[in-house]
């Protein structure tokens, strides 16, 4: 026998007599059956042995009362698999409504309605009871053999689909427990295509950077001369045409002492028609100008070198992320002054290893960015910093202009600018992406248009391979 063999019966019925009979039909003296088993045992042997089910009967003799062992047997965990019901009970429920109180209790109990008289149709009795399946009839009086096998093919009934139910639920689970590990693995499928799709990009973002480096690095070379010899020309040219200047105040003063004044004349038209005055204004300006415009190619050529090289003079040391940002707000203090008001909002951090005058052109990028990015209001830049296991992390935040999604997806690109020509040479972000992926770190932006944007910057602490 399993855990859900189930033999017990209940009887409810008022007549005494009917709880005798089905006793003696359900529950055969044990002493008779073993004496007859001994007797097939010595005829047969023990192959033939007929396994007779064993019924427990418990009596109830109004409805309340069945009720009231059905509440128990679920209570004890011990339910009835079957009741046979006695239609016909003047005191209390009848049969129906004795039935219609089991079956709130206990739905799974299968039931037989013993009755003599008609006092409901059968289709009566189905409409009152919405148990179709559940519910058989047995007319009295009734055969010992019929009511056995009720009792036999009920009981196995109850027993299947109990089994049934129990498959069920564990087929459930079973779906369940699928279910949750296919949607785990396709979770972790989708993790891993986005991990993938970001290592693509950064992949193409790496080797934008490196051709982009090889062009700076040959552009920087070629380029690095003629600034040297125009801008010391430059400086050369001014002086001579200090020089020059003298000169012509010296020649200019001389003219009082020419008496022939055909040659005063010719000399003052010559004077106007080169616009001598202009001149002597004009080219000291220009010479300025170029001196400041060659400066600035050379600015840009020192950050295309900086960019391809990432200068690699430089030695790894442990330095203090906070110094470095003090030290980079005071060089930039100028630019923000009439811009932002800067926030900190720190915490103490460890010593890192790093190239510390690469991370603190980091932070300048940023916070010069954010600067730039203000509008006409005075706006606020938020420096704050943290740590994570073995990382410490650095965000720069700004009330400025936001930026729109395709513009977020261009702005580590070399040359990618939207400021007007000789105010931004778009390399800022992607130079400080270059030397935080060096450090072994990661620069990611988030940013919404008209709000603002915040960079966040994460180093590790300490370097995997501590060479440049
Ligand atoms: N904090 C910010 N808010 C709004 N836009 C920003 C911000 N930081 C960067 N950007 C956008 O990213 C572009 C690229 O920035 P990046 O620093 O690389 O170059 P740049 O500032 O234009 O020029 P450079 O830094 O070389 O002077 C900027 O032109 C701007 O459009
Ligand atoms: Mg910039």
């Amino acid at each position: 026998m399993n855990s859900l063999t189930n033999r017990r019966i209940l009887l409810i019925d008022d007549t005494p007599a009917i709880h005798d009979d089905f006793r003696k039909i359900l529950l055969p003296p044990v002493d008779d059956n073993s004496d007859l088993y001994l007797m097939e045992a010595a005829l047969f042997g023990q192959t033939a042995k007929i396994e007779i089910p064993v019924f427990e009967l418990d009596s109830a003799y109004q409805g309340q009362e069945g009720l009231a062992k059905v509440c128990q047997s679920l209570k004890d965990n011990r339910p009835y698999a079957l009741a046979f019901v006695d239609m016909r009970m003047p005191q209390g429920w009848d049969g129906v409504e004795t039935i219609e109180h089991l079956w709130e209790q206990d739905p799974r109990l299968q039931v037989v309605v013993c009755t003599a008289y008609a006092d409901y149709s059968w289709d009566e009795l189905l409409e009152r009871l919405h148990g179709h399946d559940r519910l058989l009839i047995l007319k009295k009086p009734f055969d010992n053999i019929e009511v056995h096998q009720l009792a036999n093919t009920l009981t196995a009934k109850w027993e299947m689909t109990e089994r049934a139910s129990v498959q069920m639920s564990k087929l459930e689970q079973l779906v369940e427990q699928r279910t949750h590990e296919f949607k785990q693995a396709s979770e972790a499928l989708q993790r891993e295509i986005d991990e993938r799709e970001q290592l693509e990009s950064q992949l193409v973002q790496s080797e934008k950077l490196a051709s982009l480096g090889q062009l700076a690095a040959g552009v920087a070379h070629e380029i690095n001369n003629p600034i040297g010899f125009i801008s010391s020309n430059l400086g050369t040219l001014e002086g001579y045409f200090s020089k020059l200047q003298d000169m012509l105040d010296a020649y200019q003063r001389s003219e009082e002492g020419i008496a022939s004044t055909e040659i005063l004349e010719r000399l003052k038209s010559m004077r106007e028609r080169v616009e001598l005055d202009f001149l002597r204004e004009d080219i000291p300006l220009l010479i300025k100008e170029s001196k400041e415009g060659i400066s600035r190619v050379g600015k840009i050529v020192k950050d295309l070198k900086d960019f391809s090289r990432v200068d690699s003079n430089q030695e790894w040391q442990w330095a203090n992320l906070q110094q470095g940002i003090e030290s980079t707000l005071n060089i930039v203090a100028n630019e923000l002054k009439y811009k932002a008001d800067v926030i900190k909002e720190y915490v103490d951090l460890p010593d890192i290893e790093c190239l510390p005058s690469q991370i603190n052109q980091v932070i300048m990028n940023l916070v010069v960015n954010a600067a730039q990015a203000m509008g006409p209001q005075r706006g606020k830049i938020t420096l704050r910093s943290g740590m994570e296991a073995e990382h410490v992390w650095l965000e720069v935040a700004d009330t400025g202009s936001g930026m729109a999604s395709d513009t977020v997806q261009k702005i580590f690109d070399p040359f990618f600018t939207t400021k007007p020509v000789g105010q931004g040479t778009g390399l800022g972000l992607s130079l400080s992406y270059g030397i935080v992926k060096k450090h072994g770190g990661d620069i990611t932006v988030s940013s919404e248009l008209g709000v603002g944007t915040t960079f966040r910057v994460t180093l590790p602490i300490r370097q995997q391979h501590s060479s440049t």
